[in-house]
């Protein structure tokens, strides 16, 4: 059986994929993307990112975003959204303007409203705010938190619950996925939108890791129970695991190996709802144009072959 159709029966709500518009006309990989029984969740790991849906201030533009996420009216598949407030991937304007909390406040308010109402009642979750940690814990600098400080995270939060209050509202991070500082300080989120009587509902574990140095199943059980401790729900979100290329016999045995234990992780957690992989065909992953040398991060090989790992992910929702 394929991965979503274990997933369910193993009690999750999906088994998902991040996919871009560049990759769509390629028809293998539309069909497996589109096969419910392998995928049952999608996200547009672009096309909701504010260069696209704000390129100007004031100047709305939902049309990537629309391209992936129409898929799933067709399919029937669950749509995880991604994301309203970055750092990263901003249009130049919002960097380029001098704001103050006066003039900021109320436009990271409008984007995230007008974004979030735009796809209202069709998200599963949206991952309201990203990233918004540095690796020691302490907030990472950005336009938003430079001027507002951690209200900025407020302040979308609340705008996406008006916005669609039927939408899972999450926070979500790398490096977030065992004991530590980090995972500390987004607990930490949770809990400073929780005392305001703020609506969160999870933490979104990106999990992008490296074969041979993936956290251990334990740690990765022990920091997902903390956070559905707080009440939360959580979720791998955006899993890959990347080797130092070329790919052989022994670095695709372990990052089976390292698959298995993550997805192990979420299976023996019954707050972790869902399982996405970043993309599952390595040609598009977004892994060697970052890591030099580093790669074959995915479930499928350039010519959909199966990576070893798709095994594993098979072996953990079967509790094998
Ligand atoms: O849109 C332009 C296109 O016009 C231009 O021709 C082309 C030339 O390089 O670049 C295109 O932009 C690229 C964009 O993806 C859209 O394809 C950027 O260069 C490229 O840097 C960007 O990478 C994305 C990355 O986020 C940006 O940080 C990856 O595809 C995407 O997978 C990745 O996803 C992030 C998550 O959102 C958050 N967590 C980490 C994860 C991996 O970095």
């Amino acid at each position: 059986a394929q991965l979503n159709v274990l997933a369910r029966k193993a009690g999750k709500l999906y088994f998902g994929t991040a996919t871009d518009t560049g990759e769509l006309g390629n028809t293998t990989y539309y069909s497996i993307l589109t096969n419910t029984s392998e995928f049952g969740q999608l996200v547009p790991s672009n096309g909701q990112k504010w260069i696209f849906t704000e390129p100007l201030q004031g100047v709305f533009n939902f049309t990537e975003g629309h391209i992936v996420t129409d898929i799933t009216q067709k399919t029937g598949q669950l749509l995880r959204c991604h994301n309203l407030v970055w750092h990263s991937q901003l249009a130049p304007w919002v960097e380029n303007t001098t704001w103050t909390a006066e003039t900021l406040a109320p436009m990271l308010e409008e984007h995230v409203f007008r974004e979030a109402r735009e796809w209202k009642g069709k998200c599963y979750a949206w991952d309201v705010v990203n990233e918004a940690l540095d690796e020691d814990g302490s907030f990472r600098e950005s336009v938003f938190f430079d001027i507002l400080g951690p209200e900025f995270i407020k302040i979308a939060f609340r705008a996406a619950a008006r916005a669609d209050p039927g939408a899972k509202l999450y926070y979500n991070d790398y490096n977030i996925e065992s004991p530590g500082n980090k995972s500390a300080a987004a607990r930490t989120i949770v809990k400073m939108l929780q005392d305001d009587g703020i609506k969160v509902d999870g933490v979104g574990l990106q999990s992008h890791f490296v074969v041979g140095s993936t956290p251990s199943i334990d740690e990765q059980i022990e920091t997902m129970r903390g956070y559905a401790d707080l009440g939360v729900e959580v979720a791998i979100t955006e899993l890959d695991i990347r080797l130092d290329l070329p790919a052989n016999t022994s670095n695709l045995a372990q990052q089976k190996e390292d698959y298995k234990k993550t997805v192990g992780a979420c299976m023996q957690v019954k707050e972790c709802i869902g399982i996405t992989v970043w993309d599952f065909w390595d040609p598009v992953s977004w892994v060697p144009s970052v890591f030099e040398g580093q790669g074959a991060a995915t479930l499928y090989f350039d010519n959909f072959t199966k990576h070893p790992a798709y095994y594993g992910v098979v072996e953990a929702l079967t509790n094998k």
